[in-house]
Parts: structure tokens; sequence; C-alpha cells
């Protein structure tokens, strides 16, 4: 491959293709607020969702740590999105992956896994688990298996929870172009919201624009009744927004860059979800209409004339057989 001509409209592999997501104006779901929502489209990334910038940041880094060599295995616990990111950066770059995840999660998300070439390794839901629904007590199954299939199988693990990677690839990437979009003029961003899982997005995000605009209110999106950055007790650690709300604040958390939280329920975040598809034609998941619910409250206090920032974390064909677009 190396003697092929290059041409700067050829993509070498769908890798170059990860990131430079575009950012649209929901000027249809804000009409008459003060502030203008702007949602990143991160559903546009080659494997649907945010992860991918994660997935690839992780593996590169470990290659040039020399932790990862030619032929190697990665294992990974994942509720699908990172481990669609890796399974494609693994196909190109020639690993095995192994993606291990609980029940609950939506049944795409394994295939979609599968038909990457992943090895998918399901782990049963705790006692009284709902499908659709994976709990901080679900996630922990997820991690025993996931360590046990490390030494298995003489794996490498990404850590997304604890890999700096995670959220560099964001402060990279996701937040310099977020800036670059919306105007990189000093006050055009007055707000900046997402949902947190590993917290690798927001904190990245963050951190790229408040290094930018050190005024940009960073406000954490946490599912209602799992908030432990807003300080609650868990009280609905089943809710339905999956891949994010995982009842504890998370290892690589970092509280300097928040300002504040807003808690969405799973009718809320459903809701806009639906609204953003009939509305303004994108479809999203439930942490996507999450965000955007956020934002849409946050535009409402916001000066005239600024921007809220937003994520469509993933796309909503991964959602099809749940009711988010009702039955
Ligand atoms: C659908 C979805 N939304 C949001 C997130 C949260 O992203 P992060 O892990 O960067 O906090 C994830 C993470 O996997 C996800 O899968």
């Amino acid at each position: 491959m190396a003697n092929l001509p290059t041409h700067p409209h050829i993509a070498a592999s769908v890798l170059e293709l990860i990131g430079g997501t575009p950012l649209v104006a929901l000027d249809r779901l804000g009409a008459g607020l003060p502030g203008r929502v702007l949602l990143k489209m991160e559903l546009a990334n080659p494997g649907g969702s945010v992860k991918d910038r994660a997935a690839l940041r992780c593996l590169e880094d470990a290659e040039q740590r020399g932790d990862l060599r030619p032929g190697g295995t990665v294992v990974e616990l994942t509720s699908g999105n990172m481990g669609i990111g890796l399974a494609i950066a693994c196909a190109i770059k020639g690993y095995r992956l192994i993606a291990v995840m609980s029940e609950g999660n939506s049944p795409e998300r394994r295939r979609v896994l599968a038909a990457y070439g992943a090895e998918v390794i399901l782990v049963p839901q705790a006692a009284g688990g709902l499908p659709g629904k994976v709990s901080g007590e679900d996630l922990a199954l997820v991690e025993e298996r996931t360590r046990e299939l490390v030494q298995e199988r003489n794996g490498w693990r990404p850590d997304q929870f604890r890999n700096p990677s995670n959220a560099a690839a964001h402060e990279a990437t996701t937040g310099p172009e977020v800036w670059a979009q919306a105007g990189s003029t000093l006050g055009t961003i007055w707000a900046f919201a997402a949902i947190v899982g590993t917290g690798g997005t927001f904190v990245g995000v963050a951190r790229a624009l408040k290094a930018r605009d050190p005024g940009i209110r960073c406000v954490a999106v946490e599912p209602a009744g799992a908030e432990p950055i807003a300080g609650r007790p868990i009280t609905r650690p089943g809710h339905k927004l999956q891949g994010a709300g995982y009842g504890e604040i998370p290892p690589a958390w970092d509280s300097e860059v928040c300002d504040g939280t807003l808690a969405v329920t799973d009718a809320e975040a459903i809701k806009a979800a639906r609204a953003l598809a009939q509305r303004e034609g994108i479809l999203t998941g439930f942490t996507g209409g999450a965000n955007v619910a956020a934002a849409l409250r946050l535009a409402a206090d916001a000066p005239p004339g600024t921007a809220v920032t937003t994520i469509a974390s993933d796309t909503g064909l991964r959602y099809l057989s749940t009711d988010l677009f009702g039955e």
C-alpha cells in the first residue's frame, strides 16, 4: 500500500474520515430562544458515533508506546460505540478485537460489532436487570469478565474509563473543531453541554473550549436519578440513556472544567430525539436527545446572539429495536 499514489480527494482509509464532522444550527427546535443551539454531528463519523475519535487515538497512542504490536489482540468493555470505533480501527490495522458488553445493550450494537469482524462476548445482566437498561451493577459484571479475558487472551486493553488518550482525542479534535466552526470569536459560544459516560467527550471538549475562552459554561448532562456529578443519591440506575450515566463519577473526571450539571429524564431525551428527527431531519440516539434537551434549556437563558453547543453522540439507527422512535 505504501507505493500507491496519494490524492488530496481520496482518503487512504476510513480512518482519515474520522472527525471533521459538521456543526448544524437547530433553528427550528430553537426558534424564539435567545441562544442558538449548534449540534456537532458526531453521528457522521464512519462508525456512527463520537467514540470513533477516542478509539483511534487510544490505539495510535498504544502503538507509539509499544503497548500494541502488529497482529495483537485488543480487549475492551464497551456499550457498543467504543467497540465499533475500535472494530473499524482494528479491521484496518490488522488487530483482533474482543468486545465485552452487557446483554442489556441493544441487539443492533452487537450485530454491528460482529459485522466488522469483532468477537463479541455478552455478559448476562445482574438479577432483576431489564433489557435495554444497563445498570452500574451490570457494568461491574462486564468489568470482571473483561479483566479475565485480558489475562486469558493476552490482550491489550484500551481501558477507555482510565485512558487519558480518550479525553485527549476530543481536546485535540472535537473541541477545536467546535470552536472554529462556531466562529472562533470570544463570547460567541456561551455554553457547552454534553452527557457523561466515560467523560472523555465532555472533559476533552470542555478543556479545549475553556483554553480558548475561559468564560464558556461547560455543563455536564446526567440522566435524572443517576446524577453523581451533581452529588445526588442514585435513585434510577436503570435509566434509558445507554452509553452514559453509570451512577459513579468516572475515574478520569475533571471537575476543574465543569461549571454545573443538568439532569434530563428518559421522557425528555426521547421527546427531543423525536423532535430532532421530525423537525430537523437528524436521527440521533437517546444521549443525543438528552444533550439537545439540555442545550435547549441553556439556550433559553443565553444572551441573545450567543451559541450553546452540544453533541449528537450517535446515530438513531442503533435504537430502532427500542422505544426511542415509538413502536
Ligand atoms: C451513545 C453514547 N452517548 C454518549 C457517550 C458518552 O461519551 P463519553 O464516554 O465520551 O463520555 C457514549 C459513550 O460510549 C455513548 O455510547
